[in-house]
């Protein structure tokens, strides 16, 4: 399929169709009922809750520090990545989102080389779901590697407020030096 996409710096009034990208896509990707991550811990309610609008608001924010870039087709929001810089030799890729609809054409790709092409030279650095394995594939294709200098060896365990109280996803950490 060839579809016309257009990369901009994200504004403070995509906030509704960024919520909307980011709930369908998380609840695609990161249901698992096996690790008790359901459907109800990505639901609408809680992309929609206080806590996470404000997160999801500080994210649309550019400043000095951080970009965040998104991809759309004529005026649909279609994908997402943010830059936020940790030190002048670092920095994190973070918000990397395509709506399922519209992964697997190399929506992700061109938007990665964009965000490799308009940030400093630097390290990089981000964290993600293990059981997120097709995006682990990705990293790693794209030349990331474990970062075991963070968390226990590069593992940490994610909770949010509004997921059951002992509900623990194990997350890990990854790194691209360049
Ligand atoms: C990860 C993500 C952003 C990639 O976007 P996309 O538009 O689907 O990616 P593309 O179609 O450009 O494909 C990117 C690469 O993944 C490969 N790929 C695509 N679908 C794949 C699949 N189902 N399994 C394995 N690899 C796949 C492509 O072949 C391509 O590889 P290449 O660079 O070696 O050619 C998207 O799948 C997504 O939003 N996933 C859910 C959220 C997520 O995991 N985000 C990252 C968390 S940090």
């Amino acid at each position: 399929m060839n579809m016309q996409i257009h990369i901009r710096l994200a504004e403070k009034t995509d906030l509704f169709q960024y919520t909307n990208l980011l709930q369908k896509t998380y609840e695609k990707a990161y249901v698992n009922e096996a690790l008790g991550l359901t459907k109800e811990c990505f639901s609408k309610a809680v992309f929609n809750s206080e806590n996470t609008q404000d997160y999801l608001k500080s994210r649309l924010k550019i400043t000095e520090k951080q970009k965040t870039w998104l991809v759309l087709i004529e005026e649909k929001l279609v994908g997402s990545i943010t830059y936020i810089s940790t030190d002048k030799n670092q920095g994190e890729l973070a918000g990397f989102y395509v709506d399922p609809d519209y992964q697997g054409q190399g929506i992700g790709k061109k938007l990665y080389s964009y965000f490799m092409k308009h940030i400093s030279i630097g390290n990089l650095v981000l964290d993600l779901y293990c059981h997120n394995i097709k995006a682990i594939e990705i990293y790693k294709r794209w030349g990331w590697k474990i970062d075991i200098s963070r968390g226990q060896k590069g593992y940490f365990y994610r909770h949010w407020p509004e997921w059951p109280e002992n509900l623990q996803a194990k997350c890990m950490y990854m790194r691209l030096d360049r």
